[in-house]
């Protein structure tokens, strides 16, 4: 595949429309199809709206955005695919359409067609096996705002050829994206090592040692990280990650290191999702006073290693399962939630044994399998090793 490649991208919604972008200023011609003529026209305004405040920016000017709006064509006929190299879909979360979509898109394009998948949390192999062509579907996974963040996942099912795996990878690295190559396992890479992130804050706060201030401010100001996970859930919307972490417990066959939060399923039934409803953790009505975190040092420290002992160990884990290598696993996290440091090298930054005695202090205080360390880390403290 090179420029002269036609991207077909279904589903002008946000990752729809947001993967057209990236595309069309990648010089690609873009089909953009969705079912819906409102998504559509949305689309192309919200697009027209972004290429305007670029070009005030002066990040490009007038003529570029006038080629690149110029590239998509906007169209609600599935069967404008048929010259396509590469179809991206971007269309609802739901199993049974996207298996009727990805047979119905291998009687339009040719044989050679690479049929990919945006899916946050299905299977990529029951998407491929509602195709003859099994072999020529692959995730590739952006994350939102698809032209603000870096990173992006492919995933290889077990069906997927090498061939497949190595043109999609090739093509979305000409695009300046970081791509990182996962197996096909709930939640990819990021989506998996990220839950202790929100989990274990959720629990700190059940327990009352912490409200959600105080964890934020652990987090953001002590760890580093860009938003503390309760400012996080309210930007995500409570009711996504809610709904991201059932998937991925159940997918997982109930791994107890997964469980969802009451307190975030009250939420999310409340209605408090979060910015989106101006209301979530955190009150985002107009006068609403912001809640003053308890800026003790020792509690703050208490907070953000047992999170941080609980990511790492989610990491350790995904590359015990070799999930991902761990470059990529670290990658990822840097790039698709913007981590301060990838998992691993903080882990050997703040010693591997100081990680291991924090998760085993929990596993007995706790007597639950959802603090059990990971197999990796116990050998590798065994064995005086480092990741890097
Ligand atoms: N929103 C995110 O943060 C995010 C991040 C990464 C991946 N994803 C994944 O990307 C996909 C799309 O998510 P989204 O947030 O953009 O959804 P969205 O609801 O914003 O957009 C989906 C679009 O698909 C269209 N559509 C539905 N069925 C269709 C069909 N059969 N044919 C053509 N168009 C159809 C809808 O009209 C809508 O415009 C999902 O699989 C989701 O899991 C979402």
């Amino acid at each position: 595949m090179n420029k002269e490649t036609i991207v077909g991208v279904l589903g002008a919604g946000s990752m729809g429309s947001g993967i057209a972008q990236i595309t069309a200023t990648q010089e690609h011609q873009v089909v953009l199809v969705d079912l819906n003529d409102d998504a559509l026209a949305k689309a192309e305004a919200s697009l027209k709206k972004i290429l305007a405040r670029l070009v005030e920016k002066e990040r490009i000017d007038e003529v570029t955005s006038n080629k690149v709006i110029g590239r998509i064509n906007f169209s609600n006929n599935i069967n404008d695919f048929s010259d396509c190299g590469i179809v991206i879909e971007a269309i609802i979360e739901n199993l049974d359409i996207k298996q009727q979509v990805f047979s119905q898109l291998e009687e339009i394009v040719s044989d050679d067609c690479i049929l990919a998948s945006n899916t946050s949390s299905l299977s990529i192999a029951s998407i491929a096996a509602a195709c003859n062509k099994a072999d020529r579907v692959i995730g590739i996974h952006f994350f939102n705002p698809a032209p603000l963040m870096p990173l992006v996942e492919i995933i290889p099912a077990v069906q997927t050829s090498e061939n497949t795996t190595t043109s999609a990878r090739q093509l979305i690295d000409g695009w300046k994206k970081v791509t990182v190559l996962t197996k096909d396992t709930p939640g990819f890479i990021v989506n998996r090592v990220a839950r202790p992130f929100y989990g274990e804050a959720l629990k700190i706060y059940e327990e009352g040692i912490a409200d959600f201030a105080t964890i934020d401010w652990a987090m953001t100001e002590l760890a580093g990280f860009k938003m503390g996970p309760f400012t996080l859930m309210d930007y995500i919307g409570n009711d996504i990650n809610y709904t991201v972490t059932e998937t991925v417990f159940a997918a997982f066959y109930y791994d107890p290191r997964y469980k969802p939060s009451l307190t975030q399923k009250r939420h999310s039934e409340a209605g408090w999702y979060g910015r989106k409803s101006g209301r979530g953790y955190y009150d985002y009505s107009e006068n609403a006073v912001k809640p003053e975190p308890n800026k003790d040092k020792e509690l703050g420290k208490q907070i953000y290693k047992r999170i941080l002992a609980m990511l790492i160990n989610e990491a350790a884990d995904a590359l015990f399962l070799n999930i991902a290598s761990k470059e990529d696993i670290d990658l990822a996290m840097t790039n698709g939630v913007n981590y301060p440091k990838g998992l691993l090298t903080w882990a050997d930054e703040v010693g591997l044994d100081n990680v291991l005695s924090k998760l085993e202090e929990m596993f007995q205080e706790y007597g639950e399998d959802r603090y059990r360390p990971s197999v990796l880390i116990r050998r590798m403290v065994r064995e005086n090793k480092t990741f890097y």
